[in-house]
């Protein structure tokens, strides 16, 4: 996992929609920036320990920019308020380089790119790249109200507003997303990307698989994680390097319960999202609750992801 880090400048702040702030993240002397892909994100380091993962939202070929799109949540943990709070034009902020756990896929002959609320910011970085390459797709943009969805104008003027579909909740029913007429004739060649609220993306997925595509054709990327570490019952850790071991109490996390002990765990989203603490299983079962590892990587069960995951076995032997 990368550490790389890159110091940046807020070239440009603007409030869209509902209390979505859109950045524009430029390099303090103008020079081009590392490339990215579409799909991908940046860590945004917002002091004190914060570190808040949002995806891209510009053009990949645009090189000198870094756009992205934060939906200020004050029920979050503090990360997009901090952003809205302390991210003024000329603020100096800390990022990584650019990760993609939600890359486009390479054999796809038709794209389906669904996103809901805030959800759409990787899927307008997917339809520059899609566009550019002259490959069918269309972006299926869905929330609450016109009123509170950012974007909507630099959709409307992008080259690719013929392939933009809007849905909002609190308009007529002919607009709802139409899951069996969009996915209608869809074959082997059709890719589905969704991103957006938890509830949202089970929704979708469901119905996609249902209406008949593959897992391998439904793409997902999950920004906002309800399962959270604690509950469960107690297990023991065994830290194969010392021989350690510790006990993981109901309601504590892996990585709680291995700072009780000063082994510091390095952790970012602390949901499962973003793969920091991801660690090496070498022995018992994990109950994985993380959203990072695809459903073959937990069979698998030799990946942990710490901040959130558990255990089913009595004992987890870690490569710690
Ligand atoms: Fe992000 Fe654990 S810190 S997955």
């Amino acid at each position: 996992m990368s550490e790389e880090t890159l110091q940046v400048v807020v070239r440009r702040r603007e409030v869209q929609g509902r209390d979505v702030v859109v950045l524009d993240l430029a390099a303090a002397d103008g020079a081009e920036l590392p490339p990215f892909d579409a799909g991908a994100h940046v860590d945004l380091h917002l002091g004190d320990g914060l570190v808040r993962q949002y995806s891209l939202c510009g053009n990949p070929a645009e090189r000198r920019t870094y756009r992205l799109g934060i939906l200020r949540d004050p029920n979050s943990r503090g990360g997009s308020v901090a952003a809205h709070e302390r991210l003024g034009e000329g603020a100096r902020v800390e990022i990584g380089v650019p990760r993609n756990h939600f890359p486009l896929a390479a054999d796809a002959r038709r794209s389906i790119l669904v996103g809901g609320g805030i959800g759409v910011t990787p899927m307008i970085a997917m339809a520059h790249v899609l566009h550019d390459r002259g490959q069918p797709f269309a972006l299926h943009y869905c929330g609450r109200s016109r009123a509170s969805c950012a974007f909507l104008d630099e959709l409307a003027a992008a080259p690719f507003a013929g392939a933009v579909h809007t849905h909002f909740d609190d308009a007529d029913d002919a607009q709802r997303l139409d899951l069996p007429a969009i996915l209608a004739g869809a074959d082997a060649g059709t890719h589905l990307y969704v991103c957006g609220p938890a509830g949202f993306m089970d929704w979708v997925i469901a119905e996609a698989g249902r209406l008949g595509l593959a897992p391998g054709q439904i793409h997902k990327e999950y920004f906002q994680v309800e399962a959270a570490a604690g509950g469960g019952r107690a297990f023991d850790v065994t830290l194969a390097r010392s021989g350690r071991t510790l006990r993981v109490a109901e309601g504590q996390s892996i990585v709680e319960a291995l700072a009780g002990v000063d082994v510091k765990i390095k952790v970012s989203c602390e949901q499962g999202v973003c793969g920091t603490c991801l660690c090496t299983v070498l022995a018992g079962t994990p109950e994985h609750r993380d959203v990072f590892l695809t459903d073959e990587e937990k069979a698998d069960n030799d990946q942990i992801l710490l901040c959130c995951s558990r255990a089913l076995s009595d004992t987890l032997v870690l490569d710690l």
